[in-house]
């Protein structure tokens, strides 16, 4: 069967329901062992990625990159502004239009939310939104509720009536925007909303969380926030992206989940989630690491996952899930470790 995301652009998690997502999942579990290097494919050989990353990036970049390699794909990136058309004047549009001749698909991330759309209606080739300014990250949703999947199956649970909370700075941070819209599509759990008083989740996705059922519910204490959850999702404050007018009304407590917090109100088996990267810098409000080493910790699961997820998304949009397995091979030079 054609997949439905054949030559589309993945530009927001609300082009996801249940039935897509388990689609994209299952091509997931198929590429995990071409991701961890047990197997090698040359299935996209001759296929180009164009890479274009107007925004900083670690992790996202080079897992996109590491996924379109692992599947035979070649890649071509361009980072930052400095050295791009765009410090000559040249539109988004104009820059869409002429990279699309160039390449079979695209990757952008943008710090400005609207040059997203402007890129893709210019582009002739799909194009996979890698984070627009303070809208969406749909690739990291859809790696962050994989990661839930297997985080709660191990723990036999569900998303379904469990406690979640997404905490840290939700109105800016795109990472939770895109999560909380795939949430929505899984009935009554209890969502628990945990930011400092300025940084709450904007209005209409917290409508959308309720009007799908979930039993809402604001806190500006993290330690109150936490008490009894199942799974947090913390995020940084995305202090690049805050005015710095704003900045002084988003003061706030301590807002640092740390050992000491977990082993006081979370339960023994609870999960700890994180789209990174977590801010280390002092006085910092965000996860600690001081308890990396404890299984309840998934973010590094997590980021591992960013690589199939991705290489799933791009065979399906560019036609060859079904030839996965088929093109596959075991390769001559042995990968010494996998946490995948
Ligand atoms: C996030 C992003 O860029 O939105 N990082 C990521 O892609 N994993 C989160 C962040 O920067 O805080």
């Amino acid at each position: 069967m054609v997949s439905r995301f054949r030559g589309q652009d993945i530009l927001s998690s609300e082009q996801f329901d249940l039935s897509a997502l388990d689609e994209i999942f299952s091509v997931v579990d198929r590429c995990v062992p071409i991701a961890n290097g047990s197997l090698k494919t040359d299935v996209l050989s001759g296929a180009v990625l164009g890479s274009l990353f107007f925004e900083a990036s670690t992790r996202t970049r080079l897992s996109f990159d590491a996924a379109f390699m692992r599947l035979g794909g070649s890649v071509s990136a361009t980072t930052g502004v400095t050295f791009s058309s765009i410090v000559k004047g040249e539109s988004i549009k104009d820059t869409g239009r002429v990279v699309g001749g160039y390449f079979d698909i695209c990757v952008f991330r943008h710090a400005h939310e609207a040059a997203l759309e402007e890129f893709a209606n210019a582009s002739e080739v799909p194009v996979i939104n890698a984070g627009n300014g303070a809208g969406e990250h749909p690739t990291q949703a859809l790696l962050d509720i994989y990661t839930i999947h297997k985080e709660f199956g191990k723990r036999k649970k569900r998303i379904e009536g469990s406690c979640i909370v997404l905490a840290g700075d939700l109105r800016y941070g795109r990472t939770v925007h895109s999560l909380a819209k795939l949430l929505s599509l899984y009935g009554a759990a209890e969502i628990r909303l945990v930011s400092p008083r300025g940084l709450r989740l904007p209005e209409v996705i917290e409508e959308k969380l309720r009007d799908s059922g979930h039993k809402v519910s604001i806190f500006s204490s993290l330690e109150e926030g936490l008490l009894s959850s199942d799974l947090v999702y913390m995020t940084r404050v995305q202090k690049e992206r805050i005015p710095l007018a704003e900045r002084a009304d988003h003061e706030c407590e301590s807002f640092v989940l740390d050992r000491k917090l977990a082993d006081k109100v979370m339960k023994k088996d609870c999960v700890i989630m994180h789209p990174l990267p977590r801010d280390s810098s002092a006085g910092a409000h965000d996860l600690s690491d001081d308890m990396d080493d404890d299984d309840r910790i998934a973010i590094f699961r997590q980021s591992d996952a960013g690589v199939p997820v991705r290489m799933a998304l791009f065979a399906c949009v560019l036609g060859v899930e079904d030839e996965l397995e088929k093109s596959s091979v075991s390769p001559k030079w042995t990968k010494v470790r996998s946490r995948l």
